[in-house]
């Protein structure tokens, strides 16, 4: 395998659906800003349909699924009712989540150790369905080989510890966190996992993530989102798109 390949920009869209169910309606569509998103750059489009639909809606991912050109990336709890609308919709990838009902966003990796042989067999029929298969993960290295000998064909590193302690002050705590991910990333990948990242990153701290090599894919909504209001989606992604590239030295 090689390292140092481009980088993929996923767009979160969640937040559009949260913005929309605020009051119920059909306004903002997070099918137009998965488009507006595409047309930005994004390389894919990331939905979590929650298990309490708080944002995204089944309708949502059937419009996705139904008119994306870049690959959807499902993003879901590991529950039979999700499986079974991964089944029928066969996105590009599914990303496995740990799902809490009381959590605000999704608050760890997943604990693949703990349920590993479940996991084995709930993945199973999403590969033969020609999913890859992700999973959402702490930079820990017993997880990264639960879910390698699982057969996730990638691995999704958490950066939500990185991006608190970023935005605290924390600096150490950050520095050290992003040690982690570092190390983990190479970690990962030297198991023949596809690392990607992602959670809670900004324009201040997607840099020094986008510059491990071993990065090809970064999932990013809350900011994007949060930023567009000021900004418009299509530059707040391609500033985003612009920090990435230059962080991988590919400009
Ligand atoms: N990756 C995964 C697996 C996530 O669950 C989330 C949040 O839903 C993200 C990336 C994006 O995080 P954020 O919205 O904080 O950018």
């Amino acid at each position: 395998m090689t390292t140092g390949q481009t980088l993929r920009l996923g767009v979160n869209i969640d937040h559009v659906a949260t913005v929309r169910n605020a009051r119920g309606g059909a306004s903002p569509d997070p099918l137009r800003a998965a488009k507006l998103a595409e047309a930005a750059g994004a390389d894919g489009i990331t939905a979590h349909l929650r298990e309490d639909r708080r944002h995204i809606s089944d309708a949502d991912i059937e419009g996705l699924a139904a008119a994306l050109t870049v690959p959807l990336n499902f993003e879901m709890a590991a529950t039979d009712e999700m499986q079974a609308i991964a089944l029928r919709h066969r996105p590009h990838a599914v990303c496995l989540v740990p799902e809490k009902r009381e959590e605000r966003t999704t608050e760890g990796g997943l604990d693949v150790l703990r349920e590993e042989a479940r996991l084995g067999r709930f993945i199973a029929p999403l590969r033969e369905a020609g999913c890859r298969v992700s999973i959402f993960i702490a930079a820990d290295r017993p997880q990264i080989e639960a879910a390698q000998r699982i057969g996730a064909q990638v691995i999704e590193l958490h950066t939500g510890a990185y991006c608190d302690a970023h935005a605290e002050g924390r600096l150490a705590e950050r520095d050290a966190e992003l040690a982690g991910l570092r190390d983990m990333a190479a970690f990962g990948h030297g198991l023949g996992l596809e690392i990607h990242a992602g959670h809670g990153l900004t324009y201040d701290t997607v840099g020094p993530i986008a510059a491990l090599p071993e990065i090809r894919e970064l999932n990013i909504g809350h900011f994007l989102i949060g930023e567009a209001i000021f900004r418009g989606l299509d530059p707040a992604i391609r500033e985003m798109r612009r920090l990435m590239d230059a962080a991988r030295g590919a400009v």
